[in-house]
């Protein structure tokens, strides 16, 4: 297993390209299955997650082609509605094929996925959408089946703000027969960057960006060309790097206009910020101040940006508060953080962060993609060594991490097991 070997001390400084989104390829890569036509994408980030997906579908008998970030994939003739245990153990996002294969093809075996390191993570919401426009699902086997003559148009409210719930629900929509509306959806620009493709390729959708999405179904989908969004978790741990390490980026190709929310935080940690269209300065030449944060749904604070923000805390000239509101078990960072110094108890879902002066390298192991991500911050900054093991967590969601922090300036190297 691979491993990142760290030499902290030292501030960032420089220029580094943001990749296209994860979080908005993953579904947009399912949409693929809508239509018998192909669907061109740019900007698709070269992740572990993306090649799963890609496996996915190649599964199925979608035809793909893939050169550097640009992708086309034709799905005219499949020869398998299934997605295997195999690959869903390996990534819960091959949930997002359901919704499509039910709209187009009526049909759908999904292995049900199993546990996962930040918490339980239901599909019933997913489930109880799909059954209101009429579709029969049982589980057999550790497999959803559900079959549905054609799906219908209905309200589905569901219990609680679920990302990839609202686009296999959309998903499943855009082929159904007269109207649906999804309310209490999703808003995340991943939710909206999904919208998108889906029009493009002759979806109705009104409401796009809104908690109420309506849906008129058609009877077909055309092909259509789309670029991924930037990935704004990638730009905010970059941020979030810099910020705890001090010094000045900038980072381009990247959606400001979608970080409100980290922006603001790291404003608030003592960050100078300066934002164009497709980018963002910052410069940082002080000890954190603490920040207090609670995750929420967008446009509320990620959960996904919470472990670097912890990170960010733990050197703070000061205490936070994190209360963590979407997973419960994502603090699995703590302890390792712990290891290299911070100051860092748990209760519940919160987080009391004693900020420290410095942290001291160590071997530390990586357990969920987001939990990696904060122990590089850390590294960065300890003194001395630090060996972030289980490295495959990262590479998931981050394209190439360790050249976009040599890029500005840090010691890092992969080490190949
Ligand atoms: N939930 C249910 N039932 C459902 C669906 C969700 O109880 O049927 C609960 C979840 O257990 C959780 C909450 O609702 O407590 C929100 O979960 P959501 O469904 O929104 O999460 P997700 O769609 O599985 C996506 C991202 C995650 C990100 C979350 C929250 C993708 C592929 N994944 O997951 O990304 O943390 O939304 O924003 O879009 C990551 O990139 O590191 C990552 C984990």
């Amino acid at each position: 297993m691979d491993r990142f070997l760290i030499r902290g001390g030292g501030e960032l400084e420089g220029r580094v390209d943001v990749s296209g989104a994860k979080n908005a390829a993953l579904p947009i890569l399912a949409a693929s299955l809508l239509s018998a036509e192909a669907l061109e994408l740019r900007n698709v980030p070269q992740l572990q997650d993306v090649r799963t997906m890609q496996r996915l579908l190649a599964g199925m008998g979608v035809q793909i082609q893939r050169e550097g970030d640009w992708m086309r994939l034709q799905a005219s003739d499949l020869f398998s509605v299934e997605a295997p245990y195999d690959l869903v153990k390996t990534m819960r996002a091959s949930i997002l094929v359901l919704g499509p294969l039910l709209g187009r093809f009526g049909e759908a075996r999904v292995s049900l996925p199993g546990g996962c390191a930040i918490g339980q993570r239901p599909v019933d919401q997913h489930i109880k959408g799909l059954e209101a426009m009429g579709a029969e699902i049982r589980i057999e086997h550790g497999y959803l089946l559900a079959r549905a003559d054609r799906l219908r148009g209905a309200r589905i409210v569901t219990d609680m703000v679920t990302v990839t719930g609202t686009e296999n629900l959309l998903m499943a929509a855009v082929l159904a027969e007269g109207e649906t509306l999804i309310e209490n959806a999703a808003r995340e620009p991943e939710v909206v960057d999904l919208a998108r493709v889906l029009v493009a390729m002759g979806a109705h959708i009104q409401g796009i960006g809104s908690d109420q999405l309506r849906v008129e179904g058609v009877h077909a989908l055309r092909g259509a060309s789309h670029r991924i969004m930037p990935d704004r978790i990638e730009a905010g741990t970059l941020l979030c790097a810099a910020a705890a390490c001090g010094g000045r980026i900038r980072i381009t190709s990247a959606l400001p206009a979608s970080m409100d929310a980290t922006l603001e935080k790291l404003r608030e940690a003592g960050a100078s910020l300066q934002t164009g269209e497709d980018w963002v300065e910052l410069a940082m030449h002080e000890r954190p101040l603490p920040v207090n944060l609670r995750t929420a749904p967008y446009p509320g604070f990620a959960t996904d940006m919470q472990a670097q923000f912890m990170a960010l805390n733990a050197l703070a000239d000061g205490t936070s508060i994190i209360h963590e509101t979407i997973f419960e078990n994502r603090f699995m960072h703590v302890q390792e953080l712990n290891r290299l110094g911070a100051n860092i108890q748990i209760e519940g879902n919160t987080a009391v962060v004693k900020g420290v002066r410095g942290l001291s390298g160590a071997r530390v192991m990586a357990t969920d993609l987001r939990a990696s991500a904060a122990l590089v911050i850390a590294g960065l900054v300890a003194e001395g060594e630090t060996s972030v093991e289980r490295i495959y967590h990262l590479d998931r969601g981050y394209e190439g991490m360790e050249g976009k922090l040599q890029q500005l300036g840090a010691r890092v190297e992969r080490v190949r097991a």
